[in-house]
């Protein structure tokens, strides 16, 4: 893990998770790009979503990522996450079968029973990511798969852009960031018994600029990539 500060470009206060994404909420849901995450779902090829019986989002937040695997065919979702308020509006989707207050490090579901594992746009405020997967590979059953969406690395470092908001006063706000290389992801994953499935990277392209017109220097910089890992 690195210190996000040497990277930090903006210097907007920083706030910690919890306190970050209760004042995020009521804007989360329409500042949150589906660009970053569900377009790298939707690309994946390793896993049928529709053949899912299972599943565990962790750091499901609202819901936003857990309405769209459950549009897409996968039959039970359970989902935890840190914040209390953010679990509220993933309770009233009605799409969770069990919603839980918990840290992606140890959920207290049942190990061995999941097909499928997510984790979307969490990794970065994680200092360390080995807990996350060992986890993961904890709750997935033989050949079950974990997928991990993340914030890219190379664009926080380059960019030196945190995780943030804009309160309702306009002052923008960072949320604890960290940056892992993807080889501190490889690292954390194999020693948790996973192996490598499926990557993908996400650039900038012309519908990134449409939507942050600020980003036109960064055409073709990733900023944010999928990891598919399989439980042998
Ligand atoms: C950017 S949101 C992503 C939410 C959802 N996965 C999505 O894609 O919209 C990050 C979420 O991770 C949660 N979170 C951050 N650190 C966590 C941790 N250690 N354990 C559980 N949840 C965590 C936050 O509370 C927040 O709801």
């Amino acid at each position: 893990m690195l210190e996000f500060s040497q990277f930090d470009r903006r210097r907007y206060p920083t706030v910690p998770v919890r306190e970050g994404y209760r004042e995020w909420l009521p804007s989360y849901e329409t500042t949150v790009e589906d660009e970053m995450d569900v377009v790298l779902l939707a690309a994946l090829e390793r896993v049928p979503w529709a053949s899912v019986e299972r599943a565990a989002d962790l750091g499901c937040g609202t819901g936003r990522t857990g309405a769209w695997l459950r549009q897409h065919g996968v039959a039970r979702i359970d989902g935890i996450d840190l914040t209390p308020e953010m679990l509220a509006i993933a309770r009233g989707r009605g799409i969770y079968e069990r919603l839980a207050q918990a840290d992606v490090a140890g959920t207290g579901l049942e190990g061995g029973t999941y097909d499928l594992v997510t984790t979307c746009l969490v990794d970065e405020h994680l200092r360390d990511l080995r807990p996350l997967y060992r986890e993961g590979a904890r709750l997935l059953r033989p050949g079950g798969i974990h997928v991990l969406v993340g914030y890219h690395p190379h664009f926080i470092m380059t960019t030196g852009i945190p995780t943030h908001f804009d309160r309702r006063t306009g002052e923008p706000v960072a949320i604890e960031t960290y940056v892992h290389l993807l080889s501190d992801h490889v690292t954390a994953a194999l020693a948790a018994g996973l192996s490598l499935g499926e990557m993908r990277e996400r650039l900038v392209d012309d519908r990134w600029i449409a939507l942050k017109p600020r980003w036109a220097p960064y055409r073709n910089h990733p900023v944010s990539f999928l990891m598919a890992w399989r439980k042998e």
